[in-house]
C-alpha cells in the first residue's frame, strides 16, 4: 500500500467517525444549555415536574406546522396555557441560536 492511499484510508475512517458521532454531539450541546439555563428545575425528560416532559411537549408539537419556531418563542419569550395552569416563564438569557438548538433536541424526543 501507498502512502498515499493509506492517507486516503485514514481521512476516510475520520469523517466516517464524525459522521457518526455528530447528532449526540449535537444532543449534548442541547441538554448543556437546558442544563446551565436551569430548564432541568421545571422540565424532566419524561415525566412532568412544574412544566411538562420534554417528551410531552415533543409529542404535543411533532409535525406541526412552525413547530421548530414556536418552540424557539416559548423558550425564550414564555408560554402559559398549552400544558396546564402553570406559565413558563421568558428566558432572556437564551439567544435565538441556542434556543433553536434547543427546540431541535425536544423535536427528536417524540418516541
Ligand atoms: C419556572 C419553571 C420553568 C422553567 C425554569 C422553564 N420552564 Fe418551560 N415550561 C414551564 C411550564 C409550566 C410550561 C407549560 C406552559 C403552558 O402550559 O403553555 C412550560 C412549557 C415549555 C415548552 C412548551 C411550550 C408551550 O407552548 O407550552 C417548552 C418548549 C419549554 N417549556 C422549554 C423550556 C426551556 C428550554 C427552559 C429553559 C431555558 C424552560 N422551559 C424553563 C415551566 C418552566
Amino acid at each position: 500500500m501507498t502512502h498515499r492511499s493509506l492517507m486516503t484510508l485514514a481521512a476516510t475512517a475520520a469523517a466516517l467517525t464524525l459522521f457518526v458521532l455528530a447528532p449526540s454531539a449535537h444532543a449534548d450541546t442541547a441538554k448543556n444549555l437546558v442544563r446551565t439555563h436551569g430548564c432541568f428545575t421545571c422540565h424532566a425528560l419524561s415525566g412532568t415536574k412544574v412544566g411538562p416532559a420534554f417528551e410531552t411537549i415533543a409529542a404535543k408539537f411533532a409535525g406541526k406546522k412552525d413547530e421548530e419556531q414556536t418552540l424557539v418563542n416559548a423558550i425564550r419569550h414564555g408560554e402559559s396555557g398549552t400544558f396546564g395552569s402553570m406559565a413558563m416563564p421568558a428566558n432572556t438569557t437564551v439567544s435565538e441560536a441556542d434556543a433553536k438548538v434547543i427546540a431541535c433536541w425536544i423535536a427528536t424526543l417524540k418516541k
